[in-house]
């Protein structure tokens, strides 16, 4: 079988790139590192020393050896909410992102969330970033969102996230038709969300063998359409993964008409109200494009907006 060329991947990207350019290279299936930006290496670093003390442990990524699985998961869990609450985290990435040419006021950002990918499924826990291969889009219906992503600790190839570039305008089989968010959280209210996935995935296996692992160091910081395939590889049997993710929606792309191709997402929410203004924290709810001026190409078009 003749295959195409693979395209490039990770390429290093400049923060002083004007970031409707960036956009476009982004929504056209780019993979951005920016490389030891300083407020990121401030950020990685700070969330390195709060990893260790929320482990107690100078060494999280085999720190599961030396306490037992509630104790770990325990211990994450604080890290994950401190994480998501510390004002100076919140501070660091917001100065992260106005290096790269946002202004919080036109900048729309999900939580931020530490990541954990433990060698053993009982020192995981339900939240513990084992991610089966999917889009963010299938879940928010959002084309312009884009992704971030940084190691707080030093990953490996078994031991990160994996991309599928070439499958980035290349329809794949999933449950995005069927998936619910409301199911979800209606699950979860009830006390019984294990059985529910967390979000769409795959209904039929891609080759892993294309799998392009992040292979960047703590105080890099990838950017990535969320229409993005990707997925957690955790088949290092000895060390742990820890990592950053959030999503943001940069007012101008919607303004603009900007977005990845919505080539296989079949959900019909669109979650505006995963994000909140960097700013203000004003509810992402109100961002939904002007009727008379959906996003040409988006995919939204006709889709409820929430
Ligand atoms: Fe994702």
């Amino acid at each position: 079988m003749i295959r195409a060329a693979p395209p490039p991947v990770f390429e290093d990207a400049a923060p002083d790139e004007d970031p409707a350019r960036r956009s476009r290279r982004v929504f056209a299936g780019d993979l951005l590192v920016f490389r030891r930006l300083p407020a990121m290496a401030r950020l990685t670093e700070h969330l390195n020393t709060r990893l260790c003390a929320a482990l107690n442990d100078p060494d999280p990524e085999t720190a599961e050896q030396r306490l037992d699985p509630a104790a770990f998961r325990s211990g994450i869990g604080a890290w994950r909410t401190a994480l998501a609450t510390d004002p100076l985290v919140r501070a660091t990435w917001r100065e992260t992102m106005e290096t790269l040419g946002y202004r919080a006021d036109s900048l729309f950002v999900d939580r931020l969330n530490g990541r954990s990918a433990a060698v053993r499924p009982a020192w995981r826990g339900r939240r513990g970033s084992i991610v089966p291969v999917h889009r963010d889009t299938w879940g928010s219906g959002i084309a312009m969102q884009v992704n971030w992503w940084a190691p707080i600790r030093p990953v490996s190839a078994d031991r990160t996230m994996v991309l599928w570039p070439h499958l980035f305008a290349v329809p794949v089989e999933n449950d995005s038709g069927t998936w619910s968010l409301e199911t979800l959280r209606a699950r979860t209210r009830a006390g019984h969300p294990d059985g529910y996935p967390l979000l769409p995935s795959v209904t039929r296996p891609v080759p892993d063998e294309d799998a392009v692992p992040v292979l960047i160091d703590p105080g890099d910081l990838l950017m990535f359409a969320g229409a993005h395939l990707h997925a957690s590889r955790a088949t290092d049997t000895e060390r742990a993964r820890f990592s950053l993710d959030t999503r943001s929606v940069w007012r101008a792309d919607l303004d603009a008409g900007r977005g990845a191709p919505m080539v296989d997402a079949a959900g019909g929410e669109v979650q505006w109200a995963w994000f909140e203004s960097l700013e203000t924290g004003e509810t992402g709810a109100t961002l939904s494009p002007p009727p008379e001026r959906p996003p040409a190409g988006s995919g939204l078009e006709g889709r409820r907006r929430n």
